[in-house]
């Protein structure tokens, strides 16, 4: 019979116990119920509801479970329900009275959602931790190849060269707003709910603010009934994970599209490869394909636990068992995805002549070609009209380029042309006079890139 069993004379079935048992979920938690657990008896302790040395073999008891479980020796029992469970009983086993008396002025509603807030707080931790990691090897990408130059896209047409480092940063601060929208989840998860008991707060003189401190928790929930339902904090965990995998995704997409045979722009490693069954000759990009799939299972993480929460009336309800399996697979999915997208982009091959060579087709320089006009005097609207009949006449002609035109073409469209177009034409003249903040010029770009170094270092002091 369960722990809680007095007033029943028949146990649930045996698909209920299953079915409402979250032992196979929570299970992961036990580290932090013990943490909750051991704080939770020396406070009881101090404040005289339970004795010093009830305090000493609780701890102690709690110590010996904790060293069975990971030396993969505690037998977890579905007839326990929880974790929660689960490792009360066995401390009762162990040490008899003293142990039941540890759920003095305490409910598992308090209980499960401190060890949840503690196991968020971690998570988050161990998630800023892989973020930066992932950052740290685009800019050493960046920098390795500083002056690779490649076509900017707009509807994945060619638009205007940029250089690759410029693409690459970009991709690092959709990271660095990510490691702040983990480094706000964990603050939503710093705070105590432990001692609000069941629903309404206890009898017990329990102090807060004790048990907070030794879980290292900055504060302690301000309302009972708010703090054992409360689980704002698993949703902004979750939609962090959720925004930064959609950041993944769209690398990810990006590395699929560059390996291709049409674009050739880049190469990976074999590691981060898989072949065909069938087909000897192939090399397929399919771990940022995974990247890519996962975002979906993490949304859906996401997605899951809002509608869990939409309508849920105070206090606990069982309904928030069901909290901590999408958050858990969203944390886990997204630290193997940093992880993964960290060894592809360290170990990949940049093939800075593919890129090079795409960037001659295109008409990337027509924008440039109109502002030279608009500089000698022209409106923009008309330099524009100009440069696009530069356009059709280059296709007319079978699709030259502006450099194969002579300056009497040049001139026949507008007389504001002089020999000096030639160097209009040259694409890193071009993406290097884009020196507005945040441009593709190279200065920019080094500028750019000492901001980046400076977030990393304010990033990393914060983990
Ligand atoms: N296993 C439960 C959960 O994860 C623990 C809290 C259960 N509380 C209760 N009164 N049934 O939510």
């Amino acid at each position: 019979m369960a722990l809680w069993s007095g007033r029943f004379t028949e146990n649930v079935s045996e698909f209920t116990q299953r079915f409402g048992a979250s032992l196979p979920v929570d299970k992961q938690l036990y580290a932090q119920d013990i943490a909750g657990s051991k704080a939770h008896a020396r406070m009881l302790g101090e404040q005289g509801v339970i004795s010093k040395e009830d305090v000493a073999a609780i701890r102690d008891g709690l110590d010996r479970i904790q060293e069975r479980i990971e030396a993969g020796e505690f037998e977890f029992d579905i007839n326990d329900e929880d974790i929660h469970m689960s490792i009360e009983k066995a401390l009762i086993a162990d040490i008899g009275d003293a142990g039941a008396r540890l759920h003095t002025g305490r409910s598992r509603n308090d209980q499960v959602v401190t060890d949840t807030h503690l196991y968020a707080k971690q998570r988050c931790t161990d998630l800023m931790q892989a973020n930066l990691a992932l950052r740290q090897a685009l800019v050493d990408l960046a920098k390795e190849h500083f002056d690779v130059i490649l076509p900017g896209y707009t509807h994945m047409q060619h638009a205007q060269p940029v250089f690759l480092s410029h693409h690459l940063l970009a991709y690092v601060w959709m990271l660095s707003r990510d490691f702040k929208r983990l480094a706000a989840a964990r603050e939503a998860a710093d705070v105590n709910p432990l001692g609000s008991a069941a629903l309404a707060g206890t009898t017990y003189p329990l102090d807060r603010r004790m048990t907070a401190e030794e879980l290292g928790f900055s504060g302690v929930t301000a309302n009972s009934l708010d703090a054992v339902s409360d689980r704002d904090f698993l949703l902004d965990l979750s939609y962090a994970c959720s925004v930064s995998c959609v950041h993944l995704s769209r690398l990810a997409e990006e590395i699929v599209l560059w390996s291709t045979a049409e674009f050739g722009f880049i190469t990976l490693s074999d590691a981060f490869s898989t072949g065909s069954s069938i087909m000897p000759q192939k090399k397929n990009p399919d771990f940022a394909e995974l990247i890519r799939g996962k975002t979906g299972r993490v949304v859906g993480d996401l997605v899951a636990l809002l509608v869990t929460l939409k309508a849920l009336p105070l206090a606990y309800n069982k309904d928030l068992q069901e909290d901590k399996e999408g958050a858990i697979d969203a944390a886990r999915t997204l630290e193997d995805c940093y992880t993964c997208m960290t060894g592809m982009v360290s170990s990949m091959t940049v093939n800075a002549q593919a890129m090079e060579q795409q960037v001659g087709k295109g008409y990337l320089a027509a924008t440039d070609i109109a502002d030279y006009l608009v500089k000698k005097g022209l409106p923009f609207r008309r330099a524009h009209e100009v440069v696009g009949h530069l356009v059709l006449l280059c296709e007319q002609r079978g699709g030259c380029r502006f450099e194969d035109l002579s300056l009497y073409d040049f001139k026949n469209e507008c007389d504001l042309f002089e020999p000096d177009i030639v160097d209009q034409l040259d694409m890193r003249f071009i993406a290097d006079a884009r020196l507005t903040e945040g441009g593709t010029g190279r200065s920019a770009i080094r500028e750019q890139l000492k901001l980046v170094e400076e977030t990393l270092v304010e990033d990393g002091r914060r983990i």
